[in-house]
């Protein structure tokens, strides 16, 4: 049995503790907006929350989950300022990447509300586009790293 809080509610499973927390985010979860690329680690398609933290679900056994929290692209809500500026700077293409690379970006701008470009460029240089978005996501980033009074959502602060 694995438990843990995902995107501010509790969840518990029989499942091994090996497996993957991308499995189980959308096999067992139904929780499809997570994204499988790779599955090794290198693309940043399946990035999520834990505690916060971007981390890759492809590579991270769900019991590294157990009793810690974790955030998908479901749990920022449709309406975080990230998706707004992802929508307002026409941001995807096929789209395939896109939660990941918000993803990564909700949790730089936790950590740092006013990342500069060299800064963006490396927190998000794991998260790979083959759409070629990477100009439109960092303009995107700055949008909302310039606006005024921006505060993290709470589940990103943490
Ligand atoms: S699917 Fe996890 S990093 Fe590529
Ligand atoms: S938008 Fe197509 S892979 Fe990134």
């Amino acid at each position: 049995m694995v438990a843990f809080s995902l995107n501010g509610r509790n969840v518990e499973l029989k499942v091994d503790p090996a497996t993957p927390l991308l499995w189980v985010l959308r096999d067992h979860l139904g929780l499809t907006g997570t994204r499988f690329g790779c599955g090794m680690g290198l693309c940043g398609a399946c990035t999520v929350h834990l505690d916060g933290a971007a981390i890759r679900s492809c590579s991270t056994p769900v019991s590294q989950a157990a009793g810690r929290s974790v955030t998908t692209i479901e749990g920022l809500g449709g309406d975080h300022p990230l998706q707004r500026a992802w929508v307002e700077h026409n941001v995807p293409q096929c789209g395939y990447c896109q939660s990941g690379q918000i993803m990564s970006a909700a949790a730089l701008l936790a950590s740092n509300p006013q990342p500069d470009e060299e800064h963006i460029r490396q927190a998000m240089s794991g998260n790979l586009c083959r759409c070629g978005t990477y100009h439109k996501v960092q303009r995107a980033i700055l949008s909302v790293a310039a606006v005024e009074h921006w505060q993290p959502a709470a589940e990103d602060a943490s």
